[in-house]
Parts: structure tokens; sequence; C-alpha cells
């Protein structure tokens, strides 16, 4: 960090491994498997130019000023509706509109997280979810996912083990359905038990549902939210099934948290954008978003299976994937043999060699140790155009082939 003062918390903060990710979706010549970064052909782009102008033309200059910290009453109240259409009765004063999902999510760790309290994720988890963790100074604690996603038992068994010791973590936070990393879901079984658990150890439970309104096939399992709304924080945002580029997303809680959360965003960005706001609600009102989403689907569903099909034809034997229902990504395993390679140390590799990109396992686990993060990645298939998945995978799969070859000669 050179002389400069620096606080301590940036100690904890990794070099951003979401800004070397968007850089790479930026070269135009690399396949980029990296980013979570939604289809550009899915934006509805005439709609929104639409509806754009109608809200200038029809709200005027007031769209152009400061609007409540708390979000434009009109779509705090869509929120509302849509909160319920999803099975949890919502009142607007339960919303909370903020500049996307990440913004919610550190709103939520400004109001709860003191430095050195424990706050619970999936090991594997959104990276940078850990990343807002670590800079609230978090002792950020892993639960074991198996291959249906958080594993309640490992929960149980954290749990106690911190009990044991006298320590109570303040948050669980999940990505309950298509998570990231993983692309698991979560059984309504599991939620059940988290929730379960959540109850007997006065765990909050921030829920982060970003890629829950894509699903390709199956019935979805109940919100944990529709599960227990007085426990449950949910976010959410537009910046999967609208656009990133407007940076807005929202949280629904008990008013008293939205209240302490209010207080934090006055300290954070005082109020997210009034146009978009408003263009937001138009855009779920007038059932645009559902529109959007109805073709977004199939795109996405058709990448996922021509990766998954390029995966099966050459990936290295011994490899095994996660088959996500819905959203963005699928989650490797490369074979035992492979940890002493490490994926992380092959990306520059990839990116030199092949011209493909993707995130490495490490990336996604709280601690350095202690899990297979070295011969796991991450694939989003949302974004390249379906030659180019299966271009980048079959690249990709070439050079684990033969990077593993090159190990089994070399340790002959
Ligand atoms: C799990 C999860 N939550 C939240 C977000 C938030 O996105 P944004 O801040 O762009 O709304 C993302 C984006 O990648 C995500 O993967």
């Amino acid at each position: 960090m050179g002389g400069e003062r620096f606080a301590t918390r940036l100690d904890g903060m990794r070099r951003s491994d979401v800004a070397t990710i968007l850089k790479l979706a930026e070269q135009p010549d690399v396949l980029s498997f990296a980013g979570g970064l939604p289809a550009p052909e899915s934006f509805l782009i005439e709609d929104y130019a639409e509806l754009e102008a109608a809200v200038l033309r029809d709200q005027g200059r007031a769209v152009l000023g400061y609007g409540p910290s708390a979000g434009v009453s009109a779509l705090r109240e869509t929120l509302a509706a849509r909160m319920e259409h999803f099975g949890r009765p919502t009142v607007a004063d339960e919303i909370l509109v903020t500049t996307g999902g990440i913004a919610a999510l550190d709103l939520v760790a400004k109001a709860y997280v003191d430095a050195g309290d424990i706050v619970l994720v999936g090991a594997p988890s959104y990276l940078a979810a850990l990343h807002v963790l670590r800079s609230y100074q978090a002792d950020i604690v892993g639960v074991p996912l198996d291959d249906q996603g958080l594993d309640p038992d490992a929960l149980d068994t954290t749990l106690r083990e911190l009990r044991a010791t006298g320590r109570a973590p303040k948050l669980l936070y999940l990505v309950p359905t298509f998570q990231n990393p993983t692309g698991l879901t979560l059984s309504e079984t599991r939620r059940r038990r988290v929730l379960e658990l959540a109850r007997e150890h006065e765990l909050r439970v921030v829920e982060d549902s970003a890629y829950e309104d894509l699903r390709f096939e199956g019935e979805a399992p109940p919100r944990l939210c529709a599960l227990d709304p007085e426990r449950v924080i949910h976010i959410n945002t537009l910046s999967k099934i609208v656009a990133p580029s407007l940076r807005l997303g929202w949280l629904a809680a008990r008013r008293e948290i939205v209240d302490a959360l209010v207080l934090c965003k006055q300290g954070q960005d005082q109020c997210s954008t009034t146009a978009g706001q408003w263009v937001a609600h138009r855009f779920l009102s007038e059932g645009v978003a559902e529109r959007q989403i109805e073709a977004a689907v199939p795109i996405y569903r058709e990448r996922r299976d021509v990766c998954l099909a390029a995966l099966a034809e050459g990936m290295p034997e011994g490899t095994v994937w996660t088959r996500p229902e819905g959203g963005f990504y699928t989650w490797i395993t490369l074979p035992p043999a492979f940890a002493a390679l490490d994926t992380e140390a092959l990306l520059p590799r990839a990116v030199a060699e092949q011209g493909v990109a993707y995130v490495a396992g490490n990336a996604f686990y709280a601690a350095p140790d202690g899990h297979a993060g070295p011969r796991q990645l991450r694939l989003a298939y949302s974004y390249l155009g379906l030659d180019q998945v299966a271009l980048g995978v079959r690249r990709l799969a070439a050079l684990f082939r033969v990077t593993l070859d090159e190990a089994r000669e070399g340790g002959r």
C-alpha cells in the first residue's frame, strides 16, 4: 500500500476480482465466461427508450431531482406487489430501493456488522458479497455446500461449534436459487431446515435472489422470505432482468429494519436514481420486464445446454459440473489430480494461449484453504453467443487436458 495511511479495513479486501472480471470481459478478443453479465441481446432497448422518453414527458422535471431515500413511492408499491406475488405479503414501507443488489448487501452489512462480527456464508459464495463483508471487517465463516447447495447439517454443526465457544453469528447470507457461483438451488426441505436453525440460533437471514426470475425448468421452491417474512431480509436486483446499467435493486424486510437501512443509505448515496426508478416502475408495472424475462429465458437455457454439452465432450475424465435449472453459472470441479495445477495459476495461460477467461474457484471462498477451490472454476454461460460458448469451452477443455497430461508426464 506504499506510504498511504489507508484504513485497516483495506487489509482484508483482497485485490478486487470483480474489477478484473469486468476488465477481461471488455477485451474484444477474449471469450469471457468470467463475469455474470446478462446477454445484451435480451435487452428490450426500444421499449427502454420509449419508457425513458415517456417518464420525462409524463413526470417532468421532478424525475431529474433527488428522490426520497427509501425510494420513489410508485416503485416501492410496484415492488411490494411483486413481493406479494412471490409469496411475501408486503407493504411499500417494507421496501427499500437500492442502487443495485450489491449496494443492498452493503447497507445490510453497514447496519449489522461491527468489526469481528461473525457472518455465515456458503462455501463457495458470491465473491462480491465476500468483498462487501470484508470491507466491514466481518469474521466470515464458510458453511460447506454439497451437490444440492448449502448443507443444513454442516450449518447445524457450525452453529453448535460456534455456540460452544460462546460466539453467536449475526447474519447468514445465502443465494438459495441458482446460486452464484454453483448454479445450485436449495430444496424446500433444506430451506425449512435452514430457517429452523436460524430461529434456534437467533440468526438474521439474508436471502439474495438475483437470478430467481430466470428459471429454465423445474418447480420453484418457496422463497425464504415467504417462509419466514419476519426473519429474512430479501435482496433483489433489476440487473439481471432489466439491465445492470440501471443500477437498481431493492430489499424487502420488516419496517424497523428498512428504517435503519434508510439511515445507512443517507450516508451511501442519499437516494437511487430518480429517473431510473420511474423507468423501472413502468418496466415492471406495464409488463415489459415479464416480456424481457420470457424472451431471455430461452436464450440462457440454450447457452447452458451448449455449454454443458461441450463440457461433456471435452473435459478430462473425472471432471464434474453442476446442471443449473436457471441463472447464469455452472461450477466445475476438476479431478483430484488437478489440485497441484491450480485453476488460478492457469488463468493467465487460458487468456493468453486460448483467449478464454473464467473465474478460478479460490475467489469464491472466504478462507484460503480447506476446500477444493484450486481445482474449481466458475463459467458464466450467460454472455457469449452460442458458437462462442461452444468454441470457448472446447478451447478450455483442451487446455485442461493438455496441462493434466503434462503434469502426469512431469510426475513420472
Ligand atoms: C448473487 C448476486 N447478488 C447480487 C448481484 C448484484 O448485482 P447488482 O449490484 O449489479 O445489482 C449479483 C450480480 O452478479 C449476484 O450474482
